[in-house]
């Protein structure tokens, strides 16, 4: 089935909703049992029954399987945000005295979890270049039990070569994990290159209209049953209201991220061209360094990237920013808004020193008309003139 036949039919089996196209919003957390046998059957299936509302609804579980499908994994588990669904994998599948490798372009609270929460559980984690490759190899110890990739990376946008990565790992039985949300499910399939547990941040694309807060990991039937009883473990609980407005984004998905990433491409063109700008970091572009292995690797571009400008004194930037009409700041992405945001990379990055000589922006190019933002931007250029001559 193509991508766009199986967003719509996917997570559409469940005997619970009666014909209904979509599931029904369960709010429960008390499930009734008729007899004590039913009640003991329904937990000795623990990893795929509804027992209790904490473990999961019929609705959250339609949810899972449609992106289970979405993603070309076997299982999915729905977890309360994009950061929840990171830091239930890093502890379901590490353990005191393991080493971890992590990506330095991993998005901020990623790092932040692994250095307050990980470290502190005795699980050594060292950071490495987010374009080693297969030069990650020395890196490997004889306790290396996780990679972390996320590409392209947060805020710096680097292309990483995943299945060299995977390789490598694999080769040195460790597992890969990657925050796979930039591309959405839509234009990467991270079980075809090498990835063993994808993670989505699906407030951003999947929800898709900045209204929940959602996350989803999504791996073997192998490994799935140590991602849910870890979650389960630590109570993460999804509410009903939040896995139906993802299982609606998710039916919507493709038809958005084509129009997000044409959009973000016609803005990214035009930045190209202005005198304002000393580059735009957006894997799409055919002149980006990421490009090849963007090309290699994914069916398409989000319409997230970053800029960074000439060097502007930091208060022109301002200005130009806070004269906007259409784009809003707002720290997230993937809604049908368009977004800008100052971003400081530098402050975030070990193996690397990040020297953009100008302020850095992130742009989330939404679904209004591109010639309505590249005339906002242009005013906005204006403004930035302004303020110098
Ligand atoms: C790349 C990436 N991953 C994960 C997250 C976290 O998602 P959430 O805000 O749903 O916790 C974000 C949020 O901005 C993100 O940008």
């Amino acid at each position: 089935m193509k991508k766009d036949t199986l967003l719509t039919h996917a997570g559409r089996t469940s005997p619970y909703f009666s014909g209904s196209v979509n599931p029904p919003v369960y709010h429960v957390s008390t499930v009734t049992f008729p007899t004590m046998a039913a009640m003991a059957d329904a937990q000795g299936d623990h990893l795929n029954s509804f027992y209790y509302g904490r473990i999961g609804t019929p609705t959250t579980m339609a949810f899972e399987e449609a992106v289970a499908a979405a993603e070309g994994g076997e299982r999915t588990i729905a977890l309360p945000s994009g950061l929840a669904a990171i830091a239930a994998t890093l502890t379901a599948f590490t353990a005191p005295g393991d080493h971890i490798l992590v990506s330095d372009g991993v998005y901020g609270p990623t790092r932040t979890f692994c250095q307050d929460i990980l470290k502190k559980n005795g699980v050594a984690v060292e950071y490495f270049h987010p374009l080693a490759g297969e030069n990650i190899a020395p890196l490997f110890k004889p306790n290396t039990r996780l990679v972390f990739c996320e590409s392209p990376g947060s805020l710096t946008f680097e292309m990483q070569d995943i299945p060299a990565i995977a390789a490598v790992a694999h080769a040195k039985g460790a597992l890969v994990a990657a925050d796979c949300t930039w591309a959405s499910p839509v234009f990467f399939r991270p079980f075809e290159k090498g990835i063993d547990i994808s993670i989505q941040a699906a407030t951003k694309y999947i929800v898709g209209h900045s209204d929940a807060m959602l996350g989803t990991v999504t791996t073997s039937a192998e490994l799935y049953p140590q991602i849910k009883t870890t979650a389960v473990k630590y109570g993460y609980s999804v509410g009903a209201e939040e896995a139906y407005l993802g299982l609606r984004g998710l039916r919507s998905l493709g038809a958005r991220m084509k129009q997000h990433q044409e959009n973000g491409l016609a803005v990214a063109r035009w930045l190209q061209g202005r005198p304002e700008v000393a580059h735009v970091l957006h894997p799409g572009l055919p002149d980006d360094p990421g490009h090849p292995v963007f090309a290699r690797d994914f069916l398409g571009a989000s319409s997230l990237f970053g800029v960074i400008l000439e060097p502007y004194p930091e208060e022109a930037m301002v200005q130009m920013i806070d004269s906007l009409k259409l784009f809003s700041l707002g720290f997230s992405w993937g809604g049908f808004e368009s977004l800008i945001m100052y971003t400081t990379p530098g402050i975030v990055r070990t193996t690397v020193l990040w020297n953009a000589d100008g302020p850095t922006l992130r742009l989330h190019v939404g679904l209004e008309d591109p010639e309505d933002l590249i005339a906002d931007l242009e005013a906005g250029f204006e403004r930035l003139n302004a303020f110098i001559y």
